[in-house]
């Protein structure tokens, strides 16, 4: 055996798959981090867009403490009460049929494509093949990654899986020409979260859809990061007026804990005993959390709220634009994106941090905000005035 090299410090037993700041984090209380030093800081991150109520609100903590004293895991093999009621809110809700819970974004995507390559072998004489998109992003197992549009990513880990055609974010001819008779599906993203907050316009989506009832395919619709409120309706499809075939959620779904589900419609809903599972699928502690997140967010005034919030920040983030002579402002409720016009979004990123603002670089020229969804007026205000400070320094 070959004596272990020792770290150099202890970041180093972390295996280096993202680059992180050198603070770390010890505290989350709604809008609002703590680091170790006791440095506060106003958090736009809110988890990747998965803090949809703040950090650890009251609501989790008691949903996360009740059913911890009463049942953590029994099997997915048995049923549980909070994954019963969970399913059953989620279909209420969405006006869809059947659930299938997972714990991530990635995995709740990767059983779509199971899902339609399966519908594919029953309905469509083994039709498998799946539209995607450029720039999209799916996850990070490799299903999905193949799913995903990342410049880049098809050489990382090769042999690739196939069955995924790309086409082009609101250009329809792009995806007319990429059907054929092995096509099962086309699957997105509403809005393009990582590809710097990309909105697939109503019109493009509704012809999507129209396409596909008019070939026989799936829409498959990536709702990780626009569901649950975070665009301002409980789902990003009641926006558009589109009705998917499939949907998945994750992020918002937890407000914090790992959970995700997949949304079918009867017609597609073809699984059987055996085709699909997990250790943690329909866990009771995360959907326990999960419902008590969903009782505030599909609450009409509060995606009224989150609108409301959203027009403010758009404005301010207008007016911020056209003051330092930055680029487009895009997005809806509480997902936006500000382009800055040169490469300079790791730099700002960096000195919000110093100024106690945390947002994210989605692209190198592109901020990404995503605050909690009951943000005030006065948090949406001071994380402007911080923005405002530093591009003023730039
Ligand atoms: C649209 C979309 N789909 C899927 C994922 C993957 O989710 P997870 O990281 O939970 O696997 C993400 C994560 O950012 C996402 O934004």
């Amino acid at each position: 055996m070959q004596p272990q090299s020792q770290p150099t410090h202890m970041f180093d037993r972390l295996m280096p798959i993202v680059q992180r700041p050198h603070e770390v984090f010890v505290r989350g209380e709604a809008a609002w981090l703590w680091d170790v030093a006791g440095r506060r800081y106003l958090d736009w991150l809110q988890g990747w867009a998965v803090n949809a109520l703040g950090h650890c609100p009251k609501e989790i903590q008691q949903a996360l403490a009740t059913q911890s004293g009463l049942l953590l895991t029994p099997s997915p093999a048995l049923h549980n009460q909070p994954s019963l009621l969970l399913a059953e809110r989620l279909c209420q809700l969405s006006g869809m049929h059947q659930v299938y819970f997972g714990s991530t974004g990635a995995e709740a995507n990767e059983c779509a494509i199971k899902l339609a390559r399966k519908w594919g072998r029953l309905h469509r004489q083994g039709a498998f093949e799946i539209i995607t998109f450029d720039n999209a992003f799916h996850g990070r197992n490799l299903g999905t990654m193949a799913a995903s549009g990342k410049a880049g990513w098809d050489q990382l880990f090769p042999p690739n899986l196939p069955g995924f055609a790309k086409a082009r974010l609101n250009d329809l001819a792009s995806v007319r020409e990429r059907i054929h008779d092995r096509t099962v599906a086309i699957m997105l993203e509403p809005v393009q979260g990582e590809a710097g907050v990309r909105p697939a316009t109503p019109a493009f989506l509704q012809a999507l859809r129209q396409l596909c009832y008019e070939h026989g395919l799936l829409l498959i619709l990536d709702e990780v990061q626009t569901g649950c409120g975070r665009l301002g309706s409980m789902f990003a499809f009641q926006r558009y007026g589109v009705t998917p075939d499939i949907v998945t959620l994750g992020k918002g779904l937890g407000g914090g804990v790992p959970i995700s589900a997949v949304l079918t419609q009867q017609h597609c809903s073809v699984f059987e005993a055996g085709d699909q599972g997990g250790t943690y699928a329909g866990n009771p502690l995360m959907c326990a959390a999960s419902l008590s997140v969903l009782q505030t967010v599909s609450q009409p005034a509060f995606l009224s709220h989150v609108d409301e919030m959203g027009r403010l920040l758009a404005s301010g983030l207008t007016l911020l634009s056209a003051r330092h002579g930055l680029g487009e402002v895009r997005g809806d409720g509480l997902l936006w994106a500000l382009e800055l016009g040169t490469d300079t979004a790791p730099e700002v990123v960096r000195q919000c941090r110093q100024q106690g603002l945390l947002v994210n670089a989605a692209r190198p020229h592109c901020l990404r905000l995503m605050p909690r969804l009951n943000s005030t007026p006065e948090e949406v205000q001071e994380g402007l005035a911080i923005l405002g400070r530093v591009m003023a320094a730039l």
